[in-house]
């Protein structure tokens, strides 16, 4: 009885996965609550594919248990745990028409003819494809295919849809319009969704929660804004792109900061979050996005402001902003990316950084 309790909607418990030698998923505590949209993050090979294959059934967990709607479903075998599926390779039947395609995972839940046609007609309604019950996978364009695949997992109405990077065959403008897609179509039917991805965007673009992973082990998980602007470690700092690491000691608490000293004896304040005190040894993480490069003369010179002083030693247009490397005195290098509009820089300019403290976050040795 006391399962029936249980706030999340799906709970891995204590889950692991070897192959052999390898251990795929460690150990893994993780609560999925209903309704939300909760992507796994992290680079190939961190056991991504692995938990998704150990809840819909396709994989035996070494240990632990797995729950859904809290009942235990260990021993449920795959056709009857009622999941959505939508994997990498999301392949159409060919020879198959469309309705065919999304009337398969129907077929084998004894739906009548009838009911079967109502349903699909909804599915493809739902994708925004109604009339296309008739054509062949090939006459489709690819994108359409994609939408095809997302009927088929939705039309047997599933407690959970998992989605195995769906977009990672699509070009980068398509993979956006469907990354909304697919946000939306999640939102309006509220149906509770594990999105794998190994895209930073992708998962800060569309999740409620973010499970960022490494080696089988959650790294953090979270909010999109609290695992980009409060990682957890250095991993998950750098992972989520664009980060520079300054190695520092920690000094004093003042103000509402805690000023740090670097290796070369200059000091920095940085953000006070975290259990520091003097004398330990840390890392400051800083977004490239969050300094601002500006000529000695075009500074205003703000007291509580962080400076380094550097010379671009590179540059690159990227459309919207400039990505620069600053080579500081000391031969570290940092990495500050500015809108264009601000950026009139060039290789070999003399320039100063300017970042706020609270953006300078410390993390532990
Ligand atoms: N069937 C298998 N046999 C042996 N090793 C496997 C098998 N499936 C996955 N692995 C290993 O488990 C680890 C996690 O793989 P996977 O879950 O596919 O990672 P991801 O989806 O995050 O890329 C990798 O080291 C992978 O080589
Ligand atoms: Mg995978």
């Amino acid at each position: 009885m006391a399962q029936d309790k249980d706030p999340a909607f799906v709970r891995f418990k204590n889950i692991e996965k070897r192959f052999g030698k390898v251990t795929a998923v460690a150990q893994m505590d993780l609560e999925i609550p209903e309704g939300s949209l909760v992507t796994l993050l992290g680079p190939s090979g961190c056991g991504k594919t692995t938990l998704l294959r150990m809840l819909a059934g396709l994989e035996t967990p070494t240990a632990g248990d797995i729950y859904i709607k809290g009942r235990r479903i260990n021993d449920t075998p795959v056709h009857k745990r009622n999941l959505g599926m939508i994997f990498q390779n999301y392949a159409l039947f060919p020879h198959k028409t469309i309705f065919d395609n999304v009337a398969f995972g129907l077929k084998y839940r004894g739906f009548s003819r009838d009911e079967m046609t109502t349903r699909v007609e909804k599915a493809l309604e739902t994708v925004r494809l109604p009339g296309v019950a008739d054509r062949m996978p090939s006459q489709l364009s690819g994108g359409q295919q994609q939408r095809i695949a997302l009927a088929r997992a939705i039309v047997i109405e599933p407690d959970v849809l998992l989605m195995d990077e769906p977009l990672s065959a699509l070009d980068e403008n398509l993979r956006e319009d469907m990354r909304r897609e697919i946000d939306n179509l999640q939102q309006d039917l509220g149906v509770t969704t594990i999105f794998v991805t190994h895209d930073q965007r992708e998962a800060l673009s569309m999740s409620d929660k973010v499970v960022v992973m490494k080696d089988g082990i959650v790294q953090q998980e979270g909010g999109p804004e609290e695992v980009y602007n409060n990682s957890a470690n250095h991993f998950v700092a750098d992972f989520l792109g664009h980060s520079n690491f300054i190695d520092a000691r920690v000094e004093a608490k003042e103000n509402g900061y805690l000023t740090v000293s670097l290796t070369d004896g200059s000091t920095v304040r940085v953000n006070p979050a975290g259990p520091f005190t003097t004398g330990d040894k840390a890392e400051i993480v800083i977004r490239a996005q969050k300094m601002t490069l500006g000529y000695r003369e075009d500074l205003a010179r703000e007291p509580e402001m962080n400076y380094f002083t550097g010379k671009i030693v590179d540059r690159s247009y990227m459309g919207g902003e400039v990505s620069y490397f600053v080579e500081l005195p000391t031969g570290k290098v940092l990495h500050v990316i500015n809108f264009v509009k601000r950026s009139p820089y060039r290789r070999g300019d003399e320039v100063f950084i300017q970042v706020d403290p609270y953006h300078c976050r410390l993390l532990g040795d």
